[in-house]
């Protein structure tokens, strides 16, 4: 009853000229099988706005501004990503919470500004190596997930999305068993679920960290695994196209 969907996550990667290729290859090459976006830097949403409108790709950014406008240097506003026709926002990526000191306030403020935007934000949470280590996964991701409950409602989640992402398997090639990412899309579901079933039934959680063609099918086998959020594998048209294709 949820439908896949495959989000792309360019980071701070890209130029005008290596992006013609590769948006061209997606608008292209993905059909109707399963929902993919790709979310770019803010100064490329023009361009995939230009390339992929009329495909099955949708587009998104990487990070909002919890304001709705103002004297904020730097910042972009959610009015401003529906100008360029986002559909997607990634909120809370664990580079903003780690590099950026983004905490679970903060996170929650995002949320509720792309939601009242007609944004979808996509939710990240995840434990790093050392709470993994130290038994503290549930307990880490349950609070990231917890603080969106209180502080926007599990009504926020029927028009959000999830994803998993274990710190220590971003970027690093080590990607969480399919058994691991399972586990702890359950447990989010299931907290989910304490407070809306319906809503958590429907709530897609997306699985992220190392996913590539060779994995993908493994992981979005596993029952709680909505599709997958894809970091470097997404820049490459032929390997993101295979992992659409896993689905
Ligand atoms: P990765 O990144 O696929 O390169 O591990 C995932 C992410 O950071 O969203």
């Amino acid at each position: 009853m949820r439908r896949k969907l495959v989000v792309g996550n360019w980071k701070m990667y890209g130029s005008v000229a290596g992006n013609d290729s590769l948006l061209k290859a997606l608008g292209a090459g993905v059909g109707q099988g399963a929902d993919v976006a790709v979310c770019v830097p803010f100064p490329y949403l023009y361009q995939a706005q230009a390339l992929l409108s009329g495909s099955a790709v949708a587009w998104g950014a990487q990070d909002v501004s919890a304001q709705g406008q103002g004297a904020f240097t730097g910042e972009v506003s959610v009015a401003m990503l529906a100008d360029f026709a986002c559909s997607y926002v990634l909120i809370g990526h664990s580079e903003r919470r780690t590099l950026h000191a983004e905490d679970d306030a903060l996170v929650v403020a995002k949320v509720k500004a792309a939601l009242a935007g007609g944004v979808c934000p996509v939710i990240c949470v995840g434990e790093t190596l050392a709470e993994r280590d130290a038994g503290q996964t549930a307990a880490v991701v349950v609070r990231q997930l917890d603080a969106v409950l209180r502080g926007c409602g599990v009504e926020a989640l029927d028009k959000a999305v999830l994803a998993y992402e274990p710190v220590w398997a971003i970027g690093t090639g080590r990607t969480a068993s399919p058994e691991q990412a399972q586990e702890v899309h359950a447990l989010l579901r299931g907290r989910v679920a304490t407070a809306d079933a319906e809503v958590a039934a429907k709530l897609r959680i997306l699985y992220g960290g190392s996913v590539k063609a060779a994995n993908a099918q493994a992981l979005f086998a596993q029952p709680d695994i909505d599709g997958g959020l894809v970091g470097g594998a997404s820049l490459v048209a032929d390997e993101f196209l295979a992992i659409i294709a896993a689905v």
